[in-house]
């Protein structure tokens, strides 16, 4: 007896979802991961750049410095005689991106009685030339256009050309060390403005 056949089986076909819709188009599908992927890799390559400016412009962002005192000689350094003795003043500066230390920057003329000291500025207020001590060490003399000031910075010659007295600048000292807040002023002007 010869068996029966067997029907074929039915090809089983899966349904997509519940709601019936059409299922997208495989390109459809692949376009859209590739511009989510896209977009993902330039926020992740941004975020960094973006940083990397930030960091580079933020000096710019900081206030500018006050001006500090610095140190400028040792107190056994400067005669107790009355007589201002010239010094050099070198100090740090801190630009938008870089320190440079110890650069000089100018002199002061430091004048000491006892313990207390007095600074001034080595240039001259009229036009910006480097003040001496006279010969005779009773006054200040400025080589360019004989203005005249007395050993504490006080013009004391009617015909100085200098619009006011030579620059004094305030002094601490510290230990055994004579710090001095170190400054210039604009020249040819009768008030202190301090050079920006
Ligand atoms: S610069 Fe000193 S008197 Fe003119």
């Amino acid at each position: 007896m010869s068996e029966k056949p067997q029907a074929a089986a039915e090809p089983q076909v899966a349904e997509e979802g519940s709601s019936g819709t059409a299922p997208a188009p495989a390109p459809r599908r692949g376009f859209l991961a590739g511009m989510g992927a896209i977009a993902a890799g330039g926020l992740a390559f941004l975020a960094p750049v973006w940083s990397g400016i930030r960091a580079a412009l933020e000096p710019l962002e900081r206030p500018p410095q006050d001006t500090d005192l610095v140190p400028v000689a040792k107190l056994a350094a400067v005669p107790d005689d009355g007589v201002p003795h010239k010094f050099r003043v070198v100090m740090d500066r801190v630009d938008a991106w870089n320190t440079h230390r110890q650069l000089p920057v100018g002199a002061v003329y430091l004048r000491r009685t006892g313990d207390s000291v007095e600074a001034l500025n080595v240039v001259c207020p009229h036009a910006g030339c480097f003040v001496n001590v006279a010969a005779d060490r009773s006054r200040f003399v400025c080589p360019c256009h004989k203005s005249s000031f007395d050993l504490s910075g006080a013009v004391n010659d009617p015909a100085s050309p200098s619009p006011r007295d030579m620059d004094t600048l305030d002094v601490e000292i510290r230990d055994d060390e004579v710090w001095v807040r170190f400054q210039n002023f604009l020249p040819g002007r009768a008030e202190k403005e301090p050079v920006a």
